[in-house]
């Protein structure tokens, strides 16, 4: 009995002491037993930094950056015209000129292509994919070149709206790819259109 007499007291103390700086403010540094990571070797906003020439701590963005605010022109971005009454029927010129003109967009586009797309469609649009080769358990895609999918009469935005959103059994790939390069892919699929268009009359002659 005489042991609980202090306890009581000595428990609303502890108590006091604990809850005693919560909501508090105060001048005093704050009090951190386990330091850890509290203090960090950090370059703060606005300070000198003599590892840049110019001394600035803060880097400028790099050339093109543009902020996450910042709107692209709709059409550009989705490929469909502005009223909704159809797609965008030819890549859009400044999407060329960003790209440094046509030559280089087909060489990102045959590279894009090769990571996003070739495993189902083929390297060269026929629909006939590693992931279709070892029967991964998916439908097979169509051949770009298939009168009946008629790719050929497609407005390019309507390419662009199938890179970005999918269709069917194709996944999105919007999420993963950017604005240009989806552009980029269009063009190198109209490229193996051509290209596949010479191998049907090369074939077809006796
Ligand atoms: C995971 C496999 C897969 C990948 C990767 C893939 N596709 Fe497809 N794609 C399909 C399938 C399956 C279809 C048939 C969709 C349907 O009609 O259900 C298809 C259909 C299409 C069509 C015809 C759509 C229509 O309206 O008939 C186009 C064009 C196309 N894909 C372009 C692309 C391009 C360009 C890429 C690369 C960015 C790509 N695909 C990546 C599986 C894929």
């Amino acid at each position: 009995m005489r042991g609980m007499n202090y306890a009581a007291p000595a428990v609303l103390l502890l108590a006091a002491a604990v809850s005693g700086c919560r909501g508090e403010t105060s001048e005093d540094p704050p009090i951190v037993p386990i330091r850890n990571m509290y203090n960090q070797p950090k370059y703060s906003m606005q300070q000198s930094n003599d590892y840049f020439a110019d001394h600035r701590n803060m880097r400028p963005p790099v050339d093109g950056t543009i902020s996450r605010e910042h709107e692209i022109d709709p059409r550009v971005a989705t490929g469909v015209l502005e009223d909704n009454t159809g797609y965008v029927l030819t890549i859009p010129p400044e999407v060329v000129k960003a790209s440094g003109g046509m030559d280089a967009m087909l060489v990102r586009g045959k590279e894009r292509y090769g990571i996003y797309c070739s495993a189902c469609h083929g390297l060269s649009g026929a629909g006939d994919g590693i992931v279709v080769k070892r029967n991964a358990g998916m439908p097979a895609p169509p051949s770009y070149h298939d009168p009946k999918i008629g790719i050929s009469h497609w407005p390019d935005g309507r390419l662009y709206a199938t890179i970005e959103n999918g269709k069917g059994n194709m996944p999105a790939y919007g999420p993963q790819t950017t604005v240009q390069d989806r552009w980029a892919i269009v063009a190198y699929v109209r490229a193996l259109e051509v290209s596949q268009a010479q191998v049907a009359n090369v074939e077809k002659k006796p």
